[in-house]
């Protein structure tokens, strides 16, 4: 199989892409370079075919080879990433999904589109979000919402387009994704707290620490990925997480603390201080994963216990 895996020297996509070459496939890369893990020429020396830095909206998908798969991952990310594209992200983030999706419609290649937990909005409460539950648009316009909005706009109008045309798609929602080679300079939670507590400087909770999180394994995340790529499923929305793996940001700070041995203190900051008067984040996360469970024989499998190992001696090098 020929695969295009848009943000393919990214977190995630690096995890899918060295998953997709060591099963034999063809791995065509479009990445930016705006926050990749993976360099180029490493990638180009694992076998895959890289054009990077090059945007989506930059990559001629004519005049390259036919693909079977297309895997899109591209996107900003990240509560503090995000920010630095306000008034730019939505444009860039639908666009990008529908010169794809008309591309898999010409050449009856399936998109796997790859959305994010934040179109469920604040969630306040301790319920598990569900892919049925009606989407509220808060009132309050953050940059944080331009994201989740153009997420959910770019699965509406895959949605519609395959009602009218012969596409096949299938979008995944993941929550929390944690693993080896995240960078926590955009925001993410797990990096950011063992790269302080190794360095035994204060380990920052935003606000209470009382809201929680279930962290997903990267490679748990690839496995989902690849089991609905391999699925005749299609025109469905999905959930990925894992739920088991519940935890409060101020018990992970103590479990950080206590598997790296650090001598680091646990201090409450306002979010907004750090990294000004715009970061927003969502206050739950917790993953219903009924439907993907009961329709795939995919599971989420790594524990957090094993998502800290892996991520602690991937920052100790
Ligand atoms: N990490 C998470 O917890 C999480 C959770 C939910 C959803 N997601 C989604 O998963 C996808 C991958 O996320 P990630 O965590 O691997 O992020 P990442 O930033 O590590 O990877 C994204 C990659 O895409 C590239 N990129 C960004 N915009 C691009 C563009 N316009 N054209 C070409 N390349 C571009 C970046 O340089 C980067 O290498 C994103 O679509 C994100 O919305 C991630």
């Amino acid at each position: 199989m020929r695969a295009l895996i848009t943000g393919g020297l990214g977190f995630i996509g690096n995890a899918l892409v060295k998953r997709l070459l060591a099963q034999g496939h063809e791995c065509h890369i479009v990445d930016n370079c705006i926050n990749n893990c993976w360099q180029p020429d490493d990638a180009a020396r694992s076998g895959a075919v890289v054009h990077a830095p090059v945007p989506v909206s930059e990559y001629d998908l004519a005049s390259g080879p036919d693909f079977d798969v297309v895997y899109h991952l591209a996107s900003p990310v990240g509560p503090v990433g995000v920010l630095q594209w306000a008034g730019e992200m939505a444009s860039m983030i639908v666009s990008d999904t529908h010169a794809l999706a008309r591309y898999c419609i010409e050449k009856r290649a399936k998109l796997i589109n790859i959305s994010t937990s934040e179109i469920y909005g604040q969630n306040v409460d301790n319920q598990a979000q569900r892919e049925d539950i009606d989407k509220i648009v808060p009132a309050e316009v953050t940059i944080r919402l331009e994201y989740a909005v153009a997420k959910l706009t770019s699965e509406i109008l895959l949605t519609n387009l395959a009602k009218v045309h012969p596409l096949k798609h299938v979008t995944i929602r993941p929550f929390n994704v944690a693993g080896p080679s995240q960078r926590g300079e955009v925001g993410f939670v797990t990096p950011r707290f063992i790269e302080l507590a190794l360095s035994n400087e204060p380990i920052t909770v935003f606000g209470d620490g009382l809201q929680e999180r279930c962290f997903t394994h990267v490679e748990d995340i690839v496995d989902s990925i690849l089991a609905l790529a391999e699925s005749k499923i299609s025109n469905e929305v999905f959930n990925v997480g894992n739920p088991q793996n519940i935890v409060s940001i101020l018990d992970l700070a103590k479990m950080v603390k206590e598997m790296t041995s650090s001598q680091s203190s646990i201090i409450f900051v306002d979010p907004k201080e750090l990294f000004g008067p715009h970061y927003a984040e969502a206050y739950n996360k917790i993953p219903s994963i009924e439907k993907v469970t009961s329709l795939t024989s995919w599971r989420p499998s790594r524990s957090l216990h094993q998502i800290l190992v892996d991520v602690i001696e991937s920052v100790r090098g």
